[in-house]
C-alpha cells in the first residue's frame, strides 16, 4: 500500500503490523485474536484500545495469524491503494477462513465505516464489520458472528472518546506511546475522507489525557505523542471544576506530569496553531520542538478548491511566526501533487513554498479521488496520472534535497537524544531521536546505557534520513 514515490515511511502508509501478545495465559484468555493495522497513527492507537476492550472480555492477543480464533484488520480509506493493498489482505484471510471452520475475520476502522454492509452483502470477505466509533460492542458483535448473523456496528457518534479505557500497548519499545485526545475532524478539506469514516471532532477529557500520561510517565515511558486530526482544536468543557482547557493549556499540563516525560504531537492545522501553543512550546524544554504542518499545496487557488481555509501567503506568515519564536523547531508537510484542476505554474508554487519553509521532511503523495468526498462530488479528477506521477517526483527529489540541506545545518552540534533502541543495522549501535524528530544513530561504546535513556550526542555526519553522531564525554 506504500506510494511507490514515497521515499519516506508515513503513518498513513505504514504497512500492516502484527501486534506482539501480550501475558497469554490460557485460563484467563480463552480465545486469541491477530490484529493488523493500517493508516494513521490514531489507528495504531485504536487497536490498542481494541486490545484493551478484548483483553477484558477474555480474549488474549497472538502475532502468529494461524493460532488465532478472530483475525481483526483496521483499515484506512484514505488513498485508493491503500484499500486496494487490505481487500488483497482480507482475500488471503478468507483463504485461511475456509481451511480453518470457525475462524471469525473483521474489518474495523475506516474502511469499514466507509464500506459499511457492502462488505457482507456483496463480497462476503468477513463476519464482522466494526467502525471506529463502535470498539465497545465488539464483544457482542462477536458473538453474533459466531452463532452466524452478520454483526455490524458502524454508528458514529457524537461523543465516543474511550476515554475512560486503557489501551493496552501493544508493540511498545516501552519508551514512546501515543495518547489520543480527540476523535473525528470538523474541517472538509475537499479531498479527503476521514471525516465521513470518523465523524464529528470531539475532544477527549482533559483529565483522563492526564491520567493516561501520568501512568506512562510512572511506567517508564518517556515519550508521549498526544494525537488528534486537528490537535490544534482541541477544547475540553470541564464542568465539575467549571474550567475549559484548549490545546495549549492541555500542553502545559502535560508538560508539567515530569521534566523526563517529552511531548510530541499530531496533526497540526495551518489555520489552528495559536501564538498561544508556540509560546507554550518554547516554554518546557520536554515540549519537543518540532510541527507537523500540512501544506497540501503552494497554490492559493488550489488551496481554495481543497477547502484548507488558508492561502499560501498566510501559511508563508506562520512559518515565519514560528521561526521566530523557536529558531530551532523541526518542521515537516503533507503535500499532494496532481489535485483537481492544478497548472504547471500552481505546482511551481508547491515547489516554492517547500523551497521557502525549508521542511526537514516531508510525506508526499498524488490525489487519489475518494467516493463521497466535496472533490469527488464538485470537481474532476482531471490530471493525467503521468503528470501526478511526474509531479510528485519533482516533489519527492526537492524534498530529499531539502532534507539532506537540514541534515547538514546539524553537523556540528550536539543534540539531547532520546534512546530508542538498537539501531536496525546494528545492536553495536543505539537509535534515538532529537527534540526536532531527527533520527540519530551513534555507537554505544563503553556507555552504560539503556533505550529510555537521554544522552548529549555530537553529529558528526549524516544520510539524507539519518544524523549519524558520537555520545559527548563530559
Ligand atoms: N488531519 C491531517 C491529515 C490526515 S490525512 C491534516 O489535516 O493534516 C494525511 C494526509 O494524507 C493529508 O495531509 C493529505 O496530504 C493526504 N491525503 C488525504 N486525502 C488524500 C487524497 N484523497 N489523495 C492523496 N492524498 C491525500
Ligand atoms: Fe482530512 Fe482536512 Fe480533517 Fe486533515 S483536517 S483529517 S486533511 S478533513
Ligand atoms: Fe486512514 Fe482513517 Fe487515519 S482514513 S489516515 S486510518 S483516520
Amino acid at each position: 500500500m506504500q506510494d511507490l514515490l514515497n521515499t519516506k515511511k508515513h503513518d498513513e502508509t505504514r504497512q500492516g503490523e502484527a501486534f506482539a501478545p501480550f501475558a497469554l495465559d490460557p485460563n484467563v484468555y480463552s480465545k486469541r485474536f491477530y490484529i493488523e493495522s493500517y493508516g494513521c497513527a490514531m489507528n495504531f492507537s485504536d487497536s490498542e484500545i481494541v486490545a484493551s476492550i478484548l483483553n477484558q472480555h477474555g480474549f488474549g492477543a497472538t502475532r502468529q495469524v494461524e493460532e488465532a480464533d478472530i483475525i481483526l484488520v483496521n483499515t484506512c480509506s484514505i488513498r485508493e491503494k491503500a484499500e486496494q493493498y487490505v481487500r488483497q489482505r482480507l482475500t488471503e484471510f478468507r483463504r485461511l477462513k475456509d481451511a480453518k471452520p470457525g475462524l471469525l475475520v473483521g474489518v474495523l476502522g475506516c474502511m469499514a465505516e466507509r464500506l459499511k454492509l457492502k462488505w457482507l452483502e456483496e463480497e462476503k470477505l468477513v463476519d464482522m464489520v466494526v467502525g471506529p466509533d463502535a470498539y465497545r460492542s465488539l464483544p457482542a458483535l462477536v458473538e453474533e458472528a459466531e452463532t452466524g448473523q452478520k454483526a455490524v456496528n458502524v454508528i458514529l457518534s457524537r461523543d465516543e472518546t474511550y476515554g475512560d479505557i486503557s489501551p493496552v500497548r501493544l508493540d511498545s519499545n516501552g519508551v514512546s506511546a501515543f495518547v489520543s485526545i480527540m476523535r473525528g475532524c470538523n474541517n472538509m478539506c475537499s479531498f479527503c475522507v476521514v471525516p465521513f469514516t470518523r465523524g464529528r471532532e470531539r475532544s477527549r477529557d482533559t483529565a483522563s489525557i492526564l491520567k493516561e500520561c501520568s501512568d506512562l510517565a510512572d511506567r517508564g515511558f518517556k515519550e508521549v505523542t498526544l494525537l488528534g486530526q486537528n490537535v490544534d482544536s482541541y477544547y475540553f468543557v470541564d464542568e465539575s471544576k467549571d474550567e475549559v482547557v484548549n490545546f495549549a493549556q492541555l500542553l502545559e499540563k502535560v508538560a508539567l506530569i515530569s521534566p523526563l516525560l517529552r511531548i510530541r504531537f499530531s496533526t497540526s492545522h495551518p489555520k489552528d496553531i495559536t501564538d498561544d501553543v508556540l509560546y507554550t512550546m518554547s516554554k518546557y524544554e520536554n515540549i519537543c520542538k518540532y510541527i507537523h504542518l500540512p501544506i497540501q499545496s503552494g497554490s492559493s487557488r488550489i488551496l481554495q478548491l481543497m477547502n484548507r481555509t488558508y492561502t499560501r501567503e498566510w501559511y508563508m506568515a506562520k512559518i515565519a511566526r514560528i521561526r521566530e519564536i523557536m529558531p530551532d523547531c523541526g518542521l515537516s508537510s503533507d503535500i499532494i501533487a496532481g489535485f483537481c484542476t492544478e497548472t504547471e505554474e500552481d505546482h511551481q508554487d508547491t515547489l516554492s513554498i517547500m523551497e521557502y519553509s525549508k521542511y526537514d521532511y516531508g510525506y508526499m503523495y498524488y490525489y487519489s479521488e475518494r467516493p463521497g468526498t466535496l472533490a469527488h462530488r464538485r470537481y474532476q479528477d482531471d490530471i493525467p496520472l503521468e503528470t501526478k506521477k511526474r509531479r510528485l517526483q519533482e516533489i519527492v527529489d526537492l524534498q530529499g534535497k531539502l532534507s539532506q540541506e537540514s541534515n547538514k545545518r546539524d553537523l556540528g552540534n550536539t543534540y539531547k537524544v532520546l534512546i530508542e533502541g538498537n539501531s536496525k543495522k546494528s545492536a553495536d549501535d543505539w537509535m534515538g531521536r532529537t527534540s526536532h524528530n531527527k533520527v540519530m544513530v551513534f555507537p554505544k561504546g563503553n556507555h552504560q546505557l539503556s533505550k529510555g535513556d537521554y544522552v548529549d550526542v555530537f553529529v558528526k555526519t549524516y544520510t539524507q534520513g539519518t544524523l549519524l553522531g558520537e555520545i559527548v564525554t563530559k
